[in-house]
């Protein structure tokens, strides 16, 4: 029987695992899919001897992403670029094999709901952490040729853009609201709107009403954000979906079956969220 786990510290916010037994069941596969609390002075160790804990792969989340790509044998150009993995597995030599699914998984959904999103208009992403690397990595690969960044930590935003070239450039953060005048795609990758949280501070007047908005935030599923774009008749891509399609990859690594993100997957993963 096959194993995988998410490895976080803490580790009981994820909700990989209600996709994964989703899938598990759904697919009727002998496997099983943890949960590892690891302590950071045990990762390392933990990383390096996943196979021996009887698991042929593994999720990685906060605060070990960077840990995971530093513990692999082999990274793919995702991983690399982003600088830290999501998703681990071993191959049958024993070698640790690391990616990050995120910019696949925010992409894949962003095509979906919104195949238009580059019109020529140039992009906008609020932002500078993990999550705004892996999702410029998307856009830019995607073929993305314009966007701005603005983070409240300008220190954060120059670097970060500096990383992708002359295709990112950086915005104030007190002037995020007028930059959005003829943007095409606007994507919040803070952790504002997330229940607990202040809503994002922004004013959507200057918004294209064709502009697609995007927040990567998925509880609630519809943020402060997204509410005002959808008040507006602005179309919104939603943060579940992401979260939903990163977990693809991992699954047909470790369990052989390329799973699908249907409805109700969406909405057995939604209702958790309103549970808890
Ligand atoms: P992750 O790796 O998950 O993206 P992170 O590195 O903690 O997480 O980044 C969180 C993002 O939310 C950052 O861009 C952060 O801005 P700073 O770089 O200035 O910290 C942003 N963020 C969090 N709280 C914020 C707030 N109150 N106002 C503005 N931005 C905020």
């Amino acid at each position: 029987m096959k194993r995988a786990c998410v490895i976080g510290w803490p580790v009981v916010h994820s909700r990989s695992p209600v996709i994964h037994r989703y899938w598990l069941k759904l697919y009727d596969l002998e496997g099983g899919y943890e949960q590892e609390a690891v302590r950071p002075e045990e990762v390392a160790e933990f990383l390096k001897t996943l196979g021996n804990h009887g698991y042929a792969g593994a999720n990685v989340t906060l605060p070990y992403k960077e840990a995971a790509l530093a513990a692999a044998d082999r990274a793919d150009q995702a991983a690399i670029t982003i600088g830290a993995a999501n998703t681990l597995w071993l191959d049958a030599k024993g070698l640790l094999h690391a990616s990050n699914t995120d910019a696949y998984g925010f992409m894949t959904h962003l095509a979906q709901e919104a195949p238009d999103w580059n019109r020529g208009k140039h992009l906008m992403v609020l932002g500078a952490g993990g999550a705004a690397r892996a999702i410029l990595q998307g856009l830019t690969g995607a073929g993305a040729s314009k966007i701005l960044l603005a983070n409240r930590t300008g220190d954060r935003s120059k670097a970060l853009a500096q990383s992708f070239g002359p295709r990112v450039s950086v915005v104030p953060w007190e002037d995020r609201s007028k930059a959005l005048d003829g943007c095409g795609l606007l994507v919040n990758t803070t952790s504002l709107g997330m229940t607990g949280k202040p809503p994002l501070d922004i004013d959507l007047s200057a918004l294209p009403f064709d502009a697609i908005v995007a927040d990567i935030v998925y509880s609630p599923l519809e943020t402060p954000l997204l509410a005002v774009a959808v008040g507006r008749g602005n179309r919104t891509v939603d943060g579940l979906g992401m979260l939903l399609h990163q977990a693809v990859p991992g699954f047909e690594r470790w369990f052989g079956v390329r799973p699908e993100v249907t409805s109700a997957l969406r909405a057995h993963v939604a209702a958790h969220l309103e549970a808890s």
